[in-house]
């Protein structure tokens, strides 16, 4: 194969440190220069794929976690990647889906720089995770909207959702950290909850609770429902959208609220609730997770005020992190014409910590309607890199704004992970969508029978209006200075 001057150099300049180019954007930030190098990877995992249960590989991008990463001399890269969908084909109404990931192992040529793709990912295996209930034994989890609430095994003092049709605990899945001590750490929408995961069982061996202020009180009661706006706590669907774990200092634990909670906005409405709640808790021992850290974050807003709401989050150093924050436009939604998905930076030193503080009950929010307590610094917050940028999308035949068709860019990128290269401060990230388990062609589970799951085809309506939708892996190229990655694999 010739190699061309310009790809050359690419692979080239993944093994070792590369000089600035004139499309590089700098942004100072904390007394430190991030750099973002563009668009370098894109790849899609087909909407026709169907997993070892035989049910549709969708919904792949509401998190992800690196589990390996390497590269070799020629700049070809080899990982492999944890995939966790959410709660299952929903656009209709929710369903009986078991919560799990998938693992892909995947390749990256970063001596193709586009039009065609560089990413190609090969679907391995799915883990479902399982849950042990005092009256019903161990059982799968459920995707349905939660009726009711129980106590879970072996932590009697809180309460899991459940959903009234089979009982099992509702789990709508959007974080992922892997703990190489052999768990993963689930974050979840419905109760806000993060949920310890032994990796070689996909048993959850542990709950980790948000404050008082975060749990869903309607009429004074827990209810975790996502159909209604609760009168305090998690807003429905903004629940623990960002979940990132740093391995140093014994382990810290790092969840972000989508957006602000009702108490911290006027009823959740998009003008006010951009004050989000980051919550850290040290983890040195995963099953008895402690808060130790509450900071507020400042989401960015669109010219009318509209929050920018947040789909995850991702350590860069103790006090720095990427936050992806963005618009609902683009292929999934009736407009193509996507003006915000970014990669940002924020910062917790010179933040406020408030956790153990009174704003840790409902009844004292940290932002009536809408307004920062004035005793509150929030975290720095630094726009970075532009996810939605046209020029970088056209190297891999990309859009935004145009036809809905395969060019266009997915309406959620709702995941981040980071591969660091070697000898540089240089590393690849990853960002992947959610696909809303959006095709004509769809297979999914449900129980009939206790135990017994059985596999019914769907068509997605929005797919028989503008087609399927695959997921889409992007790849950019950033400099994080002080980034280091105890948690990926080589
Ligand atoms: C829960 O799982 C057990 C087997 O582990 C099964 O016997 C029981 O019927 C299940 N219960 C429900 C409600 O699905
Ligand atoms: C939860 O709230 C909804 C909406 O107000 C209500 O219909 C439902 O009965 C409540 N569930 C419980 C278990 O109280």
């Amino acid at each position: 194969m010739q190699l061309t001057a310009a790809a050359l150099l690419a692979a080239l300049s993944l093994v070792s440190a590369s000089p600035l180019a004139k499309r590089d954007v700098s942004v100072p930030f904390q007394g430190k220069t991030f750099v973002n190098k563009g668009l370098v990877g894109f790849g899609r995992v087909s909407s026709e794929l169907r997993d070892s249960f035989g049910e549709t590989l969708g919904g792949l991008g509401s998190a992800i976690a690196l589990e390996s990463f390497s590269t070799d001399a020629a700049g070809k890269a080899t990982f492999s990647l944890l995939m966790q969908p959410d709660r299952g084909h929903n656009t209709q109404v929710t369903t009986d889906y078991r919560a799990r990931h998938h693992r892909f192992t995947g390749t990256f040529d970063a001596a193709a720089t586009g039009p065609a793709e560089n990413v190609a990912l090969t679907y391995k295996n799915t883990q479902l995770y399982r849950i042990a209930d005092p009256k019903f034994g161990l059982n799968f989890t459920t995707g349905l909207d939660p009726t009711g609430s129980r106590a879970p095994l072996l932590q009697r003092n809180i309460l899991l959702p459940i959903a009234a049709p089979n009982n099992h605990v509702s789990f709508d899945p959007e974080g992922l950290a892997i703990d190489r001590r052999g768990f993963y750490y689930v974050s979840d929408e419905y109760g806000a909850n993060v949920y310890v995961v032994e990796q070689r069982t996909g048993l959850v061996v542990s709950t980790i609770t948000p404050p008082a202020a975060v749990i869903p009180l309607i009429g004074g009661k827990a209810n975790f429902t996502s159909e209604t706006v609760p009168d305090s706590g998690r807003a429905p669907n903004q629940g623990l959208e960002g979940l990132t774990l740093d391995q140093s200092k014994g382990g810290l634990l790092w969840g972000l609220m989508q957006s602000a909670l009702v108490q911290d906005s006027t009823k959740s409405s998009k003008e006010t609730n951009r004050y989000a709640r980051l919550f850290g808790w040290d983890v040195s021992n995963p099953l008895r997770a402690r808060l130790v850290h509450e900071y507020v974050v400042p989401l960015p807003q669109s010219k009318k005020l509209r929050t920018r709401a947040s789909s995850e989050l991702h350590i860069v150093d103790g006090n720095t992190f990427l936050v992806l924050a963005r618009d609902g436009n683009g292929f999934g939604d009736t407009s193509s014409d996507s003006s915000y998905k970014q990669a940002d930076l924020i910062s917790t030193v010179g933040a406020t910590d408030i956790a153990g503080s009174k704003y840790d009950q409902p009844q004292n929010p940290v932002a009536p309607g809408g307004v920062l307590d004035a005793s509150v610094t929030p975290t720095a917050y630094q726009s970075f890199v532009d996810l939605v940028n046209k020029k970088e999308l056209a190297k891999f035949g990309l859009q935004t704004g145009g036809a809905f068709d395969r060019t266009l860019i997915a309406s959620k990128l709702e995941s981040l992970a980071l591969a660091k290269l070697p000898n540089s401060d240089d590393a690849l990230l990853f960002v992947v969508s959610d696909s809303d388990f959006i095709t004509k062609n769809g297979f999914q589970a449900a129980e009939q029978k206790r135990g017994q799951y059985v596999v019914a085809p769907y068509s997605d309506p929005y797919a028989e209006q503008y087609g399927n939708a695959d997921t889409q892996v992007f790849i950019y190229r950033v400099t994080l200075p002080g980034y280091s990655q105890p948690s990926v694999k080589k």
